[in-house]
């Protein structure tokens, strides 16, 4: 168990963990969204040890969180339509890819070398005074080993690393996650803005905040929902995952969503009253709650296609799909 967990209330505590990152510590924080495994943005060192402690594929580049939009103009070039969303949706639970400001500071590792880097301010209060007191880019993964379903408590970070690797200072604490599913992520770097992860920041509001339609291509749910034999075994528990499930077989436990009869006896309720919101901040704590024996899978209800449901979908297919 992580020894270093700590309330994400005072000055002195974000200090300590800002001296962390200086040194090229990981500290893990809390977000808006989920738990990030946060690392100076500007070190390879740091870097290498994000990737190191997650087991994360080289190649799949981090987010950088940052302040504000002044700091993210110091690392990526901020295009009209990256602007107006930042400017929208900043800070909250959107991700920016753009492409590297010409010389800028960020280790290469950031972007897996390529010349693209993913820029977001999140929300969270501790998120906020952890990147004041640090005055710089936060790197930083969602805080699971590679492939599992991310955390959204404390208590989450603390089961996916025990013992705690030594490169792991600090875990500050700043309660459950809000929204409970990582940022929607839009490719700002070509002509055309895409959506390349859906979040809780919908397409309906993004097309909104840039006056346009983005194209059905730029939707990768269109083309992952046609062949999720394709997708890669991603926010996965252990136990197999079968989707709109109307009832639980045998040894199976059933998540459900929305007004149930009685006679299903669910083992959980994502959301009673049929509300994506609630659903989506419980969805993780859920899989992880019902990814033990006796259960021998786990059985999920539909849950609409609209709004953050989109969302929620797209992780619930992650976690269905094939262990590759
Ligand atoms: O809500 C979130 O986004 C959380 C919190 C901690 O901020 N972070 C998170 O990070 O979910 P991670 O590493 O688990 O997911 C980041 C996603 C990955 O799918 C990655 O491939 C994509 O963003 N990404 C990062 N940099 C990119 C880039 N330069 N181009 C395209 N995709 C990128
Ligand atoms: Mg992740």
């Amino acid at each position: 168990m992580l020894k270093m967990s700590q309330n994400a209330s005072s000055e002195a505590v974000f200090q300590q963990a800002a001296d962390f990152l200086n040194e090229k510590k990981i500290v893990i924080f809390p977000t808006e969204t989920v738990y990030g495994l946060g690392g100076d943005a500007q070190s390879d060192e740091a870097i290498a040890a994000i990737y190191r402690v997650k087991g994360r594929p080289k190649h799949n580049p981090l987010i950088v969180h940052i302040e504000n939009i002044a700091l993210a103009a110091r690392y990526g070039v901020i295009t009209p339509h990256a602007l107006r969303l930042a400017s929208v949706f900043w800070p909250g639970p959107l991700t920016l890819v753009v492409e590297r400001a010409p010389g800028t500071s960020l280790s290469a590792l950031v972007s897996a070398g390529g010349n693209t880097v993913a820029l977001r301010s999140p929300r969270h209060p501790a998120a906020q005074s952890l990147l004041a007191a640090f005055g710089k880019g936060i790197a930083a993964p969602s805080a699971n080993r590679s492939g599992r379903v991310s955390p959204t408590t404390a208590a989450h970070v603390e089961t996916e690393f025990s013992p705690a690797p030594l490169e792991i200072a600090m875990l500050l604490d700043g309660g459950p996650c809000e929204v409970g599913i990582e940022s929607t992520v839009v490719d700002c770097a070509g002509d055309a803005p895409a959506i390349l992860r859906p979040g809780s920041i919908t397409q309906e509001m993004i097309e909104a905040a840039l006056c346009m339609t983005l194209s059905p291509a730029s939707n990768i749910l269109s083309s992952t929902l046609k062949s999720p034999g394709l997708l890669e075994s991603h926010y996965a528990p252990s136990l197999p995952v079968r989707l709109n499930a109307l009832d639980a077989e045998a040894g199976e436990a059933l998540l459900a969503f929305g007004p149930v009869p009685a006679s299903l006896s669910p083992a959980f309720n994502l959301s009673e009253s049929g509300n994506l919101e609630e659903a989506a901040s419980n969805l993780f704590a859920a899989l992880r709650r019902l990814d033990r024996a006796p259960n021998t899978a786990i059985a999920v209800m539909p849950i609409p296609l609209n709004g953050i449901g989109i969302a929620i979908n797209d992780r619930l297919q992650r976690a269905a799909a094939k262990k590759i």
